[in-house]
């Protein structure tokens, strides 16, 4: 069986995004019988990035219906929080010490907020916390928790997958086992960046994303109107190429429904009515799913329930690795 293990941070509504990049591939996979799927909402993650409790919670509760409307059977994936699992902090801090003060230095986030810092003439961490510094080593506890094979993530995660590669390959190293499977990134080629309204990567950062099914359908369909297009008029041939519109559109369709609107778009179609079309085609998609959604936010209780049932079917995993790691270690008997 392949393990196949992917999260996401609780800071914000689920956008197209999250949704094509990671959540779509993820369920399809979880799915195919030789997969052992784990999916988990990242709420020690999101203290990084928002120290508003309300917020925290109000995503989570997105986030976990957004899974569940998706389609996930959480009685054959493993679903659960990260916070519900006290082996993942256990294993950050044995996975922090065998961890390159180096490498962290190298972490993509960790150096833009540095770059900011430095260009604004600032102190290189001022205002960087040791939470965003440990990012890497958070995730890669995340991931050797349960020794997972594949990594299905966006593009943004590529560099966090490494790190916990090469953290698992020093602990092996270290301690003389393989304790720890090499996890492989997972990439589904034409969604891995998904752009957003401006046509840079969609994400909550850039403030630029289409949210799922926050807002109902009359939401999508305004956000949808904000995507920005060139100036070309209708009548004017439209380049697909560098079109955020066109690459909206392409997450959602067929090959055969693409090659047609692509016609369409070089014969003249005007962006406003192409725009209608995009909003259409991701609209099928998404209304069932939103009606399943609805009706889960409105019971966020029977969703608590099956997170607890994830998290103890999740523990009774990576409970029996870690003691075996605090053995090997000279911590606590495994015994
Ligand atoms: P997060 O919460 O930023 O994003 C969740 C997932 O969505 C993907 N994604 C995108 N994919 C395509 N196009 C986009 N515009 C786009 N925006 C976001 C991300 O690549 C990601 O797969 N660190 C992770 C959460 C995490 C995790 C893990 C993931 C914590 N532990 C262990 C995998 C394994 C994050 O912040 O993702």
């Amino acid at each position: 069986h392949t393990r196949v293990l992917t999260g996401i941070t609780t800071t914000g509504t689920p956008h197209l995004g999250n949704y094509v990049g990671a959540i779509r591939p993820a369920i399809v996979a979880s799915r195919d019988p030789n997969v052992d799927a784990f999916y988990f909402m990242a709420d020690y993650h999101a203290l990084i990035k928002s120290d508003d409790p309300a917020r925290i919670e109000a995503s989570r509760l997105q986030i976990a219906a957004t899974w569940l409307a998706g389609g996930l059977d959480p009685n054959h994936a493993t679903f659960y929080r990260q916070s519900d699992i006290p082996e993942i902090p256990e294993l950050t801090w044995l996975l922090t010490c065998v961890s390159s003060k180096g490498m962290l230095n190298r972490a993509h986030a960790y150096k833009a907020a540095v770059d900011k810092n430095v260009e604004s003439g600032e102190d290189a961490d001022a205002g960087i916390t040791a939470g965003l510094y440990m990012y890497p080593v958070l995730m890669a506890a995340d991931i050797l928790a349960f020794n997972a094979n594949k990594v299905p993530v966006g593009r943004d995660q590529i560099q966090h997958i490494e790190m916990a590669r090469d953290i698992a390959q020093r602990f092996n190293h270290i301690y003389g086992r393989e304790f720890f499977v090499l996890p492989e990134v997972q990439i589904e080629e034409q969604v891995a960046t998904l752009p957003g309204l401006d046509g840079r990567k969609m994400s909550k950062s850039y403030d630029n994303t289409i949210p799922l099914f926050e807002g109902g359908a009359k939401r999508l369909r305004e956000t949808v109107m904000r995507i920005v297009t060139d100036s070309r008029l209708p009548g004017e041939p439209k380049e697909t190429d560098d079109s955020a519109l066109f690459t909206i559109f392409k997450a959602f369709a067929t090959p055969v429904e693409t090659a047609a609107f692509a016609e369409a778009l070089k014969g003249g179609l005007g962006w406003g009515e192409a725009k209608q079309v995009l909003f259409e085609r991701v609209e099928a998609d998404v209304a069932p799913m939103r009606e399943r959604y609805d009706a889960l936010m409105a019971r966020p209780d029977d969703m608590e329930d099956i997170l607890l049932a994830g998290a103890a079917k999740a523990r009774a995993i990576a409970a029996p690795l870690v003691a075996t790691l605090r053995d090997a270690v000279g911590l606590r008997s495994a015994k």
